[in-house]
C-alpha cells in the first residue's frame, strides 16, 4: 500500500473538512475545533508570549480559518479580517500611497469601486476603472506610478471574464522593462477556490469575502487576505493587528464549518445554475443571459480554460421592458428572496443597478452597461424544479401585468 497522504496533498474536499483541525492538537480530542473566546493568553514569565498573547494578533480559532482559506487556495499565507469590505480596505492602506496609480475592473464589487473612488482619491491615488474582459486595454492603462492592479473575474454583478493569466503576464512584463513592482490583486469571492485559483495565474494576492460562497449561509460577515509572498503576508499581518479589523472567533468558527461543504454546495449550485441559465435563455421576456458556463456567453471561452472546477452559482439576465417590469418580477418571486449578497445556500435576487450597486455614480453604471433591468441570481441548492416553478410564475406574474397595461 502506498504512503498515507500529507495534509498538503489531500484532495481539496479532504482539505476543506480536515485541515489544521486534527482533534490530537487538543486535550479533548474534540472532532470539532473549539472556540477559543479568550482575548489573552497566560505568560509563564512577562513579556516570553507563546505562540498566543492578544487575540487581536492571534486566535486559535482565527488561525485554523486562516490554514484552511490558504490550503484551498494553494497558498502560504492568509489573514482572516472582520468583512470582505475590510479585506479590500486592508490590501489599499497596506500597499498604496498618495501619487499611486490603481487599475481596476470597470464592473467590481460596489464596496471595491466605493472606496477606490470615495477614499483613496481624495487621498491622492489615481483610480482607472477600464473594460479588463479585453487584455488590449491593459497595458494603455499602465504608468510609471501604477502600484496596483485588481481584477474581478466573474465581475459582479453581469458576471464578465478577465483572462487572469494575460493580465498579470502584461502587468510583469511591464513592471520587469521598468523595473517597477506592480501588484496583482483578484477578488476570488464569486469563484471561490474550488473554481479558480488566481495565484496560479499569477496574481500576488488574493482578497475574499468569506461571506459568501466559502462560509455560504448567510449567517456571518467575515473576510480574507492570502497571498504566497512572506513580505506581503507580513505587512497584511502587521495590518490585521494593528488596523485592528479582526473578526470574532465565532465567525470564525462558522466560517470554517461553513467551508467544509463548501465544494458539495458549489457542485449542486452550479447543477441548478446552469440549468437555470438555459432555462432563462428561452424565455420570451428575457433579452439576455449572463452566465460563463453558456457557451454562448462571451467569456465562455477564457472561463472554461481558468475556472477549473466549474463556473460557480451565479446567473444575471436582462429583462426587455423598464424597470418597472424588473421590479416586478422580482416582488412576484416567493422561494428566491429579495436581496443583496450571495453564495448561501438560499437563492436569492437582486436588480444589482438599485440594490447592491446603488451608491456606484451614473457615470460608471453607464460605463459598465449596468441597467436598471438587469437581474442578479445567486442560485441556492435548493431542488431545481422549485426554483424553476418559482421563475415560471413570476414570468406568468409580468405576462399578467403586461397584458393589463
Ligand atoms: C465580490 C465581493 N467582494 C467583496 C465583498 C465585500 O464583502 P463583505 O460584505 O463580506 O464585506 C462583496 C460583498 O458583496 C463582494 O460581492
Amino acid at each position: 500500500m502506498a504512503a498515507p497522504p500529507k495534509e498538503d496533498d489531500y484532495g481539496f474536499a479532504t482539505k476543506a473538512v480536515h485541515c489544521s483541525q486534527s482533534p490530537s492538537q487538543w486535550n479533548s480530542r474534540a472532532i470539532v475545533p473549539p472556540i477559543t473566546l479568550s482575548d489573552t493568553f497566560e505568560q509563564e514569565v512577562p513579556d516570553a508570549p507563546q505562540e498566543f498573547d492578544y487575540s487581536r494578533m492571534n486566535n486559535p480559532t482565527r488561525q485554523i480559518l486562516e490554514n484552511v482559506i490558504a490550503a484551498l487556495e494553494g497558498a502560504k499565507y492568509c489573514v482572516a479580517v472582520g468583512s470582505g469590505q475590510a479585506a479590500i480596505n486592508m490590501v489599499g492602506n497596506a500597499f498604496l500611497t498618495p501619487g499611486d496609480h490603481v487599475v481596476c475592473t470597470q464592473d467590481a464589487y460596489s464596496g471595491t469601486v466605493l472606496y477606490l473612488s470615495d477614499i483613496l482619491i481624495p487621498k491622492g491615488i489615481e483610480v482607472d476603472f477600464i473594460d479588463m474582459t479585453n487584455v488590449d486595454n491593459v497595458l494603455p492603462s499602465l504608468k510609471p506610478t501604477t502600484k496596483m492592479v485588481w481584477i474581478e473575474t466573474p465581475s459582479n454583478p453581469a458576471l464578465k471574464i478577465t483572462d487572469i493569466k494575460a493580465v498579470t503576464d502584461v502587468v510583469t512584463t511591464y513592471a520587469q522593462g521598468k523595473e517597477m513592482n506592480i501588484l496583482c490583486v483578484a477578488d476570488n469571492t464569486f469563484a471561490t477556490p474550488y473554481c479558480q485559483l488566481p495565484l496560479t495565474l499569477g496574481v500576488d494576492i488574493i482578497v475574499h469575502s468569506v461571506s459568501k460562497y466559502m462560509a455560504g449561509h448567510f449567517d456571518g460577515i467575515i473576510g480574507a487576505v492570502v497571498t504566497n509572498d512572506v513580505v506581503l503576508h507580513e505587512k497584511l499581518k502587521y495590518y490585521q493587528s494593528y488596523g485592528g479589523a479582526i473578526p470574532s472567533p465565532f465567525n470564525c468558527y462558522m466560517a470554517t464549518r461553513g467551508i467544509k461543504t463548501l465544494p458539495l454546495r458549489m457542485n449542486k449550485m452550479m447543477e441548478n445554475a446552469k440549468a437555470i441559465a438555459l432555462y432563462l435563455q428561452k424565455q420570451a421576456e428575457v433579452d439576455f443571459v449572463c452566465y460563463p458556463g453558456l457557451e454562448s456567453d462571451p467569456g465562455h471561452e477564457i472561463a472554461a480554460k481558468q475556472m477549473i472546477g466549474g463556473y460557480s452559482g451565479m446567473v444575471a439576465f436582462c429583462l426587455l421592458g423598464g424597470h418597472s417590469h424588473a421590479s416586478d418580477f422580482l416582488t412576484s418571486l416567493k422561494l428566491f428572496k429579495v436581496a443583496i449578497s450571495l453564495g448561501g445556500v438560499n437563492s436569492v435576487a437582486e436588480i444589482s443597478a438599485v440594490m447592491s450597486k446603488k451608491r456606484v455614480s451614473k457615470k460608471l453604471k453607464e460605463q459598465a452597461n449596468l441597467t436598471e433591468t438587469l437581474i442578479r441570481l445567486s442560485i441556492g441548492i435548493e431542488t431545481l424544479e422549485d426554483l424553476i416553478f418559482d421563475l415560471e410564475q413570476a414570468f406568468a406574474a409580468i405576462r399578467k401585468t403586461k397584458t393589463k397595461t
